[in-house]
């Protein structure tokens, strides 16, 4: 018998995989991809509010439990994604006023931070708080209620819930735009100075081929600067664009070709490179990728618009994208 050796294997940081629990449950070719290739293990929505929190007054962990379970048993990290998310909210949290959203994120972060203690190596404590373009605190229903305070009650509730996990902001886009990133930038600092407790940065990198990737390595450089962790938490890479809203895909490319695939290889080896040259050791949490097939990439449902964007094909092949990743590692 051969010796698999995994992506995790071969890269000098861990290297993980979003996955939906239930689709992991009911398909061995699946399990055998997470398990042989990724040392990192995050849940694509099964552990985010619209998850946990959908009915009023009572938290759902089961799906949740089963995921990190998984972890456990093959011996991945986890990461926790993500507790403050404006997205697909119910209205009875949309709906709240100053006092009541503070109230509420308090004990949501509280008792699910609480409840994984130990076992979610990280979270994203806070997800897309700043506009798709342009760097101003997005329009949350948190932001609505309680202004910019939220984020930092986001961070100090989680830390004081489990001082040992490592606390992220995550964003997308902010390679595509400076004054996304600066904001991003600037926050951070902040945050620092003022004694809130954040570790790291997350960026989605949900990338496209026409993306420059000389701007994507200063983005990266700039944000080791400010020495806390930079996880790349959502990696993909499309051919087509859209504008960032659900169903706004523009479909430019209808088919893969052979230059194609290799194309999207050169790019994946070069992401990776990027990463492994502008992250210090000690500030590389990892390399995620936010689906790993093209059959389950939300990429295709999200924007409604086909593409190929992971390293395994519709059949669970391995795609020159995923030699091209390597080779880069
Ligand atoms: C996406 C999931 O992949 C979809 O299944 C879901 O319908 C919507 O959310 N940025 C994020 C992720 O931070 O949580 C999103 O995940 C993709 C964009």
């Amino acid at each position: 018998r051969k010796a698999v050796t995994g992506l995790k294997d071969v890269a000098p940081f861990p290297i993980g995989g979003a996955v939906s629990i239930r689709k992991l449950a009911g398909d061995t070719a699946l399990r055998a991809i997470v398990t042989t290739e990724f040392s990192s293990l995050t849940s694509t929505n099964d552990m985010k509010m619209y998850s946990i929190a959908a009915r009023e007054g009572q938290l759902d962990f089961a799906r949740a439990d089963s995921t990190v379970a998984f972890a456990e048993a093959n011996g991945m990290r986890m990461f926790g994604h993500a507790l403050v998310w404006h997205y697909g909210l119910p209205e009875y949290i949309t709906s709240k006023d100053r006092a009541g959203m503070e109230a509420f994120l308090t004990e949501y972060i509280d008792t699910v931070v609480t409840h994984f203690r130990g076992r979610v190596d990280g979270w994203d404590v806070v997800n897309e708080v700043f506009d798709t373009r342009g760097g101003e605190l997005r329009a949350t229903p948190f932001y609505t209620a309680m202004g910019e305070d939220y984020i930092e009650l986001a961070f100090r509730t989680a830390h004081a819930a489990d001082p040992q996990a490592k606390l992220f902001i995550n964003d997308f886009g902010t390679e595509r735009d400076t004054s996304k990133l600066n904001a991003l930038v600037d926050l951070v600092v902040r945050m620092r100075q003022t004694g809130v407790p954040i570790h790291g940065i997350g960026f989605q990198w949900h990338q496209q081929m026409r993306d420059d990737t000389a701007v994507i390595r200063q983005t990266l450089r700039r944000a080791a600067a400010t020495g806390l962790l930079l996880h790349i938490s959502e990696l993909d890479l499309i051919f087509n664009t859209h504008n960032d809203a659900a169903g706004g895909g523009v479909e430019e490319i209808s088919r893969m070709t052979p230059e194609l695939l290799a194309a999207q290889a050169d790019r994946y080896e070069t992401l990776a490179r990027i990463y492994r040259q502008e992250v210090p050791a000690p500030q590389r949490y990892g390399i995620t990728f936010w689906d790993f097939t093209d059959r389950d990439t939300w990429i295709r449902g999200f924007f409604d618009m086909n593409d190929w964007p992971t390293l395994y094909d519709d059949d669970l092949q391995p795609k020159p994208a995923y030699d091209g990743f390597r080779r880069g590692l």
